[in-house]
Order: C-alpha cells, then sequence, then structure tokens
C-alpha cells in the first residue's frame, strides 16, 4: 500500500514496466488503480508492469472489444488467485455500457482492477466502493522520458461511495 505520493521518472518503457512490477507488489486485495494519460503516455505499459509484477505470465495488450481482460494473479502470496482485472475505456460507446462490462461484477471480487481512460467512469457515475484507491498520471516528457504521480485517492469524484 502507498499511503502518500509517489513521483517517478522512467527513462524507457523497461524502467516503466520494472517500477510498475515493484509497485504492484505492494498493493492490498481490493484495489483500483485509476490511469491517467493521454494517446501514447504509458498506461498500457505501465499495466504490463504491473501484470508481471502481480506474476502473470504472457502478453498483456489492451482490451479492445470487451474493454476488460482478466488475469489470475500468482504473486505475492496475500494477492495469490485473486482477479487482476485490465479495464480500457478508451472505446467506450456509451455511459450505459460501463454497466455492461462486467465492472460492477469485477468490483465484488476483491482483486486489483487497473482502468486506463478512467475519466470516462465520469460519464456514467459508476461507483468504486472498494478499500484502495489510487490514480496513476503519466506524462511524456520527451521521447522516452515519462513522469509517473501516483497518488492515494479516498475517494475520486468519478466514484463517490454514498455511504459514510
Ligand atoms: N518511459 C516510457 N514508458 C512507457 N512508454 C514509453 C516510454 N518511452 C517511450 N514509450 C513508448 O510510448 C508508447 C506507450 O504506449 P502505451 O500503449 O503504453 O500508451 P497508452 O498510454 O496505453 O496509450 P493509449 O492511450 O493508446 O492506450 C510505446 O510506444 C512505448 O514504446
Ligand atoms: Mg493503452
Amino acid at each position: 500500500m502507498t499511503t502518500t505520493s509517489t513521483e517517478f521518472v522512467a527513462d524507457s518503457p523497461a524502467a516503466t514496466e520494472a517500477f510498475a512490477a515493484r509497485w504492484a507488489q505492494t498493493l492490498a486485495p481490493d484495489t483500483v488503480i485509476l490511469l491517467h494519460g493521454g494517446l501514447g503516455a504509458g498506461k498500457t505499459t505501465f499495466v504490463r508492469g504491473l501484470a508481471r509484477g502481480l506474476g502473470i505470465a504472457g502478453p498483456v495488450r489492451s482490451p479492445t472489444f470487451t474493454l476488460i481482460h482478466e488475469y489470475t494473479i500468482q504473486q505475492p502470496p496475500r494477492l495469490q488467485g485473486l482477479p487482476f482485472f485490465h479495464v480500457d475505456l478508451y472505446r467506450l460507446e456509451t455511459a450505459a455500457q460501463l454497466h455492461t462490462l462486467g465492472l460492477e461484477e469485477a468490483l465484488e471480487r476483491g482483486g486489483i482492477i487497473a482502468i486506463e481512460w478512467a475519466e470516462r467512469l465520469e460519464q456514467g457515475g459508476v461507483r468504486l466502493p472498494v478499500s484502495h484507491l489510487y490514480e496513476v498520471r503519466l506524462t511524456a516528457a520527451g521521447d522516452s522520458l515519462r513522469r509517473i504521480r501516483i497518488a492515494p485517492l479516498q475517494k475520486s469524484p468519478a466514484a463517490a461511495d454514498s455511504t459514510p
């Protein structure tokens, strides 16, 4: 778990992946990670790193038609067996679709969910009633430099849980 904001500058895709992989190993069950950053900022690269850190082998590509991919976490032991979901809302067509892609069911499974183009959640007023919520912002700072900022959120505006 990260309780304070963290910042890192990665000088290559491999560095972004390695940073994400290390951070993934600190996560707790029932976590949502909201990824922000423009086209090519490195969101999918970061998610690939998360998957590696969680011991998931094989290719990690952005979900396109289904918008959501599910993997099984292999490590660390406290997360083993829980699902890791990779969601990419870039191709979201309607806010109503947010409620049919299985996100609400995914939220009930207590694993880790990483969401690209997380700002699109706001369109649908999706609630994110999870124990841990993070915002990850990636910004290009040169050809292969990416600034990565991780901030823990109490509640996201898109996610305000109405229970106190
Ligand atoms: N330090 C870096 N970290 C991540 N990606 C980098 C870095 N330097 C260069 N790149 C390049 O930037 C691109 C990042 O692509 P990636 O698919 O991860 O971005 P994205 O934010 O998911 O884009 P999209 O909005 O299309 O989903 C890749 O081509 C990658 O090689
Ligand atoms: Mg992407």
